[in-house]
């Protein structure tokens, strides 16, 4: 009776995971999904994209193809790495190209510091 508790938190880990992978993203909800994807970057590259003094290298703004080449080879193993080509495994081809869409579309500039340097809210 015990063992039935883990088997029902497997159960809906996958369920869960499941329902992530195969709901279909609607049209509209792509540019959402993107940011989302996106945001998980911005803890080294920056709000949006804009590092903090270059290091890494800041992603807004630069060329869709350039940066989904980039995660490619990261993720074959084709260009070196100290971090990106763990990071880069963890997406499929497809949500790489909604990131590299991502930080293309969005215009590069100072990387924001604290909100007070933002003109605070
Ligand atoms: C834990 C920190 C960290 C996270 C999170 C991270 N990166 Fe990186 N990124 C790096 C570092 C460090 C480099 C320099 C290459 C290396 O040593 O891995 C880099 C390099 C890159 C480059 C090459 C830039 C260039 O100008 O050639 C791209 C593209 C890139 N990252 C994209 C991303 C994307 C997209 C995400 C989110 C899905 C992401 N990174 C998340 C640390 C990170």
């Amino acid at each position: 009776m015990r063992s039935a508790i883990p088997r029902t938190g497997a159960w809906c880990a996958g369920l869960a995971l499941a329902a992530t992978v195969t709901v279909p993203v609607a049209a509209q909800d792509q540019a959402t999904y993107a940011r989302s994807l996106a945001a998980t970057c911005t803890a080294c590259h920056g709000t949006d994209g804009r590092s903090v003094g270059g290091i890494p290298p800041g992603l807004a703004g630069q060329n869709k193809d350039y940066l989904l080449q980039a995660m490619k080879d990261f993720k074959t193993g084709k260009r070196g790495a100290t971090i990106m080509h763990q990071h880069a495994k963890g997406y499929t081809d497809e949500q790489l190209e909604l990131i590299a869409g991502y930080f293309a579309s969005v215009t590069p500039g100072p990387a924001a510091s604290a909100p007070a340097a933002r003109g605070g809210y």
